[in-house]
C-alpha cells in the first residue's frame, strides 16, 4: 500500500504496553504508518526513557504524554529536559495557568535552540474526560458546564503560547470556533466501527473525528489489540482517505 503522508502525520499511536520489548516491536512494525508515537505515564514510570533513545535512533517521532502541572519554574525546567530527551510533542495541564504555560514555552525554546531541534508541539490538557459535570460542579466547585470550561481553558492555552489542546472529538468544533482553525486539537477516544469499544464510553470513528476538526488522532487498542495490526491500520487509512 502507498502511504499517504497527510494521513500518516495525523496518526498518533499510543504505546500502552508493559515492556520496552513490546514497545519496540510495535514501533518497528508500525513506524511507516505512524506520525508520532505516544508514551504515557504508565509506560514511562515502568520503563523510563530507553524507548526514547530507540525512537531517536530510527528517526521516529514521539509524544511524551506527561501532563505537567507544577509551579512555573519547575515546569520550565522539566520542559527543557523533555525537549533535550528528543520529544517532538509533550503536554501540560492548562489548569496550571498562563504563567506556567508561558514558562514551559520559554524552557522548550531554550532547549530546542541548545540542541538545534525544532520547537516541539506543546499541547494543553483542558478538562480530563474522566471529569464529568457533576465532579466539576460539586467536587471542584467550578460553576460551568464542561464544554464551556474546556473552551475557556483552550482560549487561555492559546493566549499562553500552546500549539493546541488534547480534547474529545465532541469538543473539537467548539475549540476551533473559539480559538481559530490554526489552533490544533489532538483527540483520543477513537474507535472505527469494526473495532471493539473497550472502556471508551463515547468513542468516535476516525472519519467523524476528522470531520469535527481533529488535527491528530490518538489510536490505541483499535490497532494495538487487533488480531492483525497492519490490517487494522490500513482500514483506518482507507476510512480517513474518504474524508480528507
Ligand atoms: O482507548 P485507546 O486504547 O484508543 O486509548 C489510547 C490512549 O488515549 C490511551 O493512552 C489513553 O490514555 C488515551 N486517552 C483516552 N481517553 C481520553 C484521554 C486519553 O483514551 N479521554
Amino acid at each position: 500500500m502507498t502511504i499517504n503522508p497527510k494521513i500518516k502525520e495525523k496518526i498518533v499511536l499510543a504505546l500502552d504496553v508493559d515492556t520496552v520489548r513490546q514497545a519496540k516491536e510495535l514501533i518497528t512494525e508500525l513506524k511507516d504508518y505512524v506520525g508520532v508515537f505516544k508514551v504515557g505515564l504508565q509506560f514511562y514510570t515502568a520503563n523510563g526513557g530507553e524507548v526514547f533513545e530507540f525512537m531517536k535512533d530510527i528517526g521516529a517521532k514521539f509524544f511524551f504524554d506527561v501532563k505537567l502541572l507544577d509551579i512555573p519554574n519547575t515546569v520550565k525546567k522539566a520542559s527543557e529536559n523533555i525537549v533535550r530527551s528528543g520529544a517532538s510533542f509533550y503536554n501540560l495541564h492548562a489548569l496550571g495557568g498562563a504563567e506556567m504555560m508561558r514558562q514551559s514555552v520559554e524552557g522548550a525554546q531554550a532547549a530546542a535552540a541548545e540542541i538545534g531541534a525544532q520547537m516541539p508541539v506543546i499541547l494543553a490538557v483542558t478538562v480530563l474526560t474522566s471529569i464529568n459535570d457533576d465532579v466539576l460542579n460539586n467536587q471542584l466547585k467550578i460553576p460551568f458546564n464542561s464544554l464551556d470550561y474546556v473552551a475557556t481553558l483552550a482560549k487561555l492555552a492559546k493566549d499562553s503560547g500552546m500549539t493546541g489542546v488534547v480534547a474529545s472529538v465532541n469538543e473539537a468544533k467548539r475549540i476551533k470556533e473559539v480559538c481559530g482553525n490554526d489552533f490544533k486539537v489532538l483527540c483520543p477516544g477513537i474507535r472505527p466501527e469494526w473495532s471493539v469499544k473497550g472502556d471508551q464510553k463515547r468513542p468516535a470513528t476516525p472519519a467523524y473525528a476528522i470531520e469535527q476538526g481533529a488535527d491528530w488522532l490518538v489510536i490505541g487498542r483499535a490497532v494495538t489489540a487487533a488480531e492483525n495490526r497492519l490490517d487494522a491500520m490500513k482500514k483506518i487509512y482507507d476510512e480517513i482517505e474518504k474524508v480528507i
